[in-house]
């Protein structure tokens, strides 16, 4: 049920901050997506005075919201371009702690708060736990493009291998997904990748292509939990 995968995010959520973000802590990058409120929540428990001297940085609306409704610290990447401890969900983790990320179309700031991060922890359900990408999550790479390219990026795609590139369509207006960047997201499927770095790079190349739902290498550690209560380390 759904409160039991709540449970397994919230398990997940609660080791990351506990293992990685110890007291001496200054500058905490916060991804975005339903498992990251988990890391906030935690947070919070550690108290007002312990939270005191740390700078959050967000990812996106989401978890800029998150970060200053609960009155933490808002910092930028700008003026903490070194950031301690970035932890984020994914929407899959392959064996070599390669990660989809994107669903909530989030993946460009998420990148680079991952990259300005000294340890990136990924936190996340069983589910999202694979040997190979594309095992488990079956909604594609997502790619943020520039809208004026969109089309010409969609017929890229198919000669890279990818069946059927769709442009990412909003629920609750017509049209497409808008990212926080102003563009657009395709999700793109490969089936099973193998070499995710080589598709990363290839995607990238593409004229109009912003960022790659791929995060190849970034991870330190990734936390699933499982439905029993116990929580898998993978790193
Ligand atoms: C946002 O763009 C994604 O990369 C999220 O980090 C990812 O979808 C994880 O979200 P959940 O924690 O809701 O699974």
């Amino acid at each position: 049920s759904s409160s039991l995968i709540d449970d397994a995010k919230r398990r997940a959520a609660y080791k990351a901050v506990d293992e990685y973000i110890p007291p001496t802590t200054k500058v905490v990058g916060i991804g975005s997506g339903s498992t990251v409120v988990y890391v906030i929540e935690r947070i919070l428990q550690r108290g007002k005075e312990a939270n005191n001297n740390v700078v959050f940085i967000p990812s996106s609306f989401q978890s800029k919201e998150l970060i200053v409704q609960h009155g933490l610290t808002l910092g930028d990447v700008d003026a903490y371009p070194e950031i301690d401890v970035t932890i984020d969900g994914a929407d899959e983790v392959d064996e070599h702690l390669n990660a989809i990320k994107g669903g909530g179309g989030c993946h460009l700031r998420e990148k680079v708060i991952a990259e300005a991060a000294k340890k990136f922890i990924i936190v996340a359900d069983h589910r999202k736990n694979s040997k190979v990408l594309g095992e488990n999550w079956t909604r594609g790479v997502p790619i943020e493009v520039i809208p004026f390219a969109y089309t010409r990026v969609i017929m890229a795609l198919k000669t890279l291998g990818c069946g059927n590139p769709v442009l990412r369509m909003a629920k609750a207006k017509a049209g497409p997904v808008i990212t926080d960047n102003g563009n657009f997201v395709i999700d793109a499927h490969f089936g099973l990748i193998h070499d995710p770095d080589d598709l990363m790079r290839k995607i990238k190349m593409l004229t109009g292509v912003v960022e790659v739902g791929l995060f190849v290498r970034l991870a330190q550690i990734a936390y699933f939990g499982n439905e029993n209560g116990s929580v898998t380390e993978k790193k």
